[in-house]
């Protein structure tokens, strides 16, 4: 489903961030990306989600190169965007809204959900990650770990097809962390492909079928193995 070939980014200042990775991912696995600080998890992410782009090599999505030109095209750009949540490293990257109820509804008022269903998975997703406390409250005023709730809750809530997580876990007490565990081993589905990247190798080796490394050197170190 993703096909990455001889992917290689550097940011505009020179670092190199991405060194000829080829690897593919494939529908109905769940992997999780682990190495050091610095090695290229996020900026990864970043151009699967299509928010970078490869300074040389390439990214297919189910057999469509994802460039900058085709983002471009508004219909392509929404198209893929439906198909893939992303929940970023950093949450206040994704909190734009005045309440946290807001940003549940917001993005499955995207997917053109009716205002009933909309309603009822925005109460859902509220009570699953415990928010409803803080429901009223604008995201940037809340706790890191809420801030993550709440954008964990926003991106699960669309149930997309190709989840990226990125340090789902970060920043979240015992109890959330155990939560996040447990949900991700029950989120696992033919349909789906989940990607993660984490620090703990207790939600690595309980959540995923397939862990892959990230090296140094910027690039998958090896085939991935079974967990
Ligand atoms: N906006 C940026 N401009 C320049 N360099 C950047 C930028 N963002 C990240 N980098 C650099 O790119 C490299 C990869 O960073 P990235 O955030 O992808 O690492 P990571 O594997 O996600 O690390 P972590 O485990 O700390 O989250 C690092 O050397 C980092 O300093
Ligand atoms: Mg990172």
């Amino acid at each position: 489903m993703i096909e990455l070939k001889d992917l290689c980014f550097a940011y505009e200042d020179g670092t190199e961030a991405l060194h000829s990775v080829t690897y593919s991912f494939e529908k109905g696995r769940c992997y999780c990306l682990q190495g050091p600080n610095g090695c290229g998890k996020s900026t990864l992410f970043r151009i699967l989600t299509g928010l970078s782009f490869p300074t040389s090599g390439t990214y297919r999505f189910d057999g469509r190169e994802i460039t900058a030109a085709l983002m471009k095209d508004r219909a392509a750009a929404r198209a893929f965007h439906r198909r893939i949540g992303f929940l970023f490293q950093d949450p206040e990257m994704q909190l734009f809204t005045g309440s946290v109820e807001d940003e549940i509804a917001f993005g499955l008022r995207q997917l053109g959900m009716g205002e009933e269903e909309c309603a009822a998975r925005t109460e859902r997703w509220l009570s699953a990650l415990e928010l409803e406390r803080v429901r009223k409250k604008a995201p940037f005023n809340l706790s890191g770990g809420e801030k993550k709730r709440c954008a964990l809750a926003a991106v699960l809530a669309m149930e997309p097809e190709v989840l990226i997580l990125d340090e789902p876990m970060a920043g979240l007490d015992e109890k959330g962390q155990a939560w996040i565990t447990d949900f991700m081993e029950k989120l696992r589905s033919p349909e789906r492909l989940i990607l993660f990247a984490t620090h703990s190798s207790d939600l690595a080796g309980k959540a995923a079928d397939t862990r892959i490394f990230m090296n140094r050197e910027h690039t998958i170190a090896a085939p991935g193995q079974q967990a």
